[in-house]
């Protein structure tokens, strides 16, 4: 069994949860996730790890609370334990000497971006956050992000912080900002990798994006999280999640992410928080 150290809400519905799990710890690096179930009866839910701490053996995931099983761990208290916590699992992020590499994170992309940005830091690149919600209460980590960046950017759909806007406004930061990225690396929700990978296909700019299918095993066994990249299949939990962006088929890989809408409903309707879908 597995001891939850943190779970909190650091948003509204965003989680930092933090877990004893040394032999996950000691292999992980950035890119990487970790499938966990909330009890023994649950399904299994990939997260991406978000920062560790070798001395202490704990890993630390953000995750958005979406349906059954998220609700379920955004029950979950300090020194309680979880059945599942397996991995890291999935190949490692690229990280090189790129020059300029921009980071942009989303919901939960931006915890899961942080360790890229951090690794790149190190790795001696210029790193440029940009960190994108609809409103400036929906943005975190700022300071985190401040310690392994040259800039943070924030990007708020209202304007309530930083840039007004969507995504689709990057050519216009860019030029604004006076950068000109050798690579773009995008974290958080589907549109959100979508739309920066079709702004940045024009520009020329290499955009990577950690695609997050529906994911059974997470070993390459099952062909769930199957997507297609520049006209192959693969497979998310062994081939990435990272992949080209601007090589993804999104049509395909929006339409298999709603398969079992109906399905994922039926546990929040009975417990009767179906209300919005
Ligand atoms: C490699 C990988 C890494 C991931 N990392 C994170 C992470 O760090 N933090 C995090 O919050 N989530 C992450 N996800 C997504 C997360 O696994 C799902 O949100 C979670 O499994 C949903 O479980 P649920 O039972 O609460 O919701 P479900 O009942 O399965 O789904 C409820 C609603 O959420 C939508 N949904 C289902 N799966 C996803 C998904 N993959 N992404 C977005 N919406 C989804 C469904 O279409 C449905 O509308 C990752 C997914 C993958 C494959
Ligand atoms: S989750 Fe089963 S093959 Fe990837």
């Amino acid at each position: 069994m597995y001891r939850i150290v943190t779970r909190r809400m650091i948003v509204p519905n965003l989680h930092e949860f933090t877990v004893e799990a040394p032999q996950v710890t000691a292999a992980a690096r950035p890119g990487n996730f970790i499938i966990l179930r909330p009890d023994e009866t649950g399904e299994r839910v990939p997260l991406t790890v978000a920062d560790w701490d070798p001395a202490a053996g704990t890993v630390t995931t953000v995750f958005l609370q979406v349906g059954a099983s998220t609700a379920k761990l955004a029950r979950l208290r300090p020194g309680d334990t979880i059945p599942t916590f397996a991995g890291p699992l999935g190949k490692d992020a690229d990280i090189g000497k790129f020059g300029t590499v921009l980071c942009i994170g989303g919901c939960y992309g931006i915890g899961s971006i942080y360790p890229v940005a951090r690794a790149l830091h190190e790795a001696g690149n210029k790193v440029v956050a940009l960190l994108e919600g609809r409103s400036r209460y929906l943005l975190y980590w700022q300071d985190k992000f401040r310690e392994v960046s040259d800039r943070v950017i924030e990007l708020t759909r209202d304007g309530s912080a930083g840039y007004k806007g969507h995504i689709t406004r990057l050519p216009e930061i860019l030029s604004l900002e006076k950068i000109r990225p050798d690579r773009v690396i995008a974290n958080g929700c589907t549109f959100l990798m979508m739309r920066a990978s079709n702004v940045t296909r024009p520009l020329g700019i290499k955009t990577i994006v950690n695609m997050n299918p529906i994911m059974i095993d997470g070993t390459g066994m099952c062909g769930v999280c199957r997507l297609t990249v520049a006209g192959k299949t693969k497979f998310a939990c062994v081939d990435g999640p990272d992949f080209d962006g601007h090589e993804v088929d999104w049509e395909e890989f929006l339409a298999r992410r709603k398969t079992y809408n109906p399905e994922e409903v039926q546990p929040l309707r009975k417990s009767g928080c179906a209300s919005h879908y």
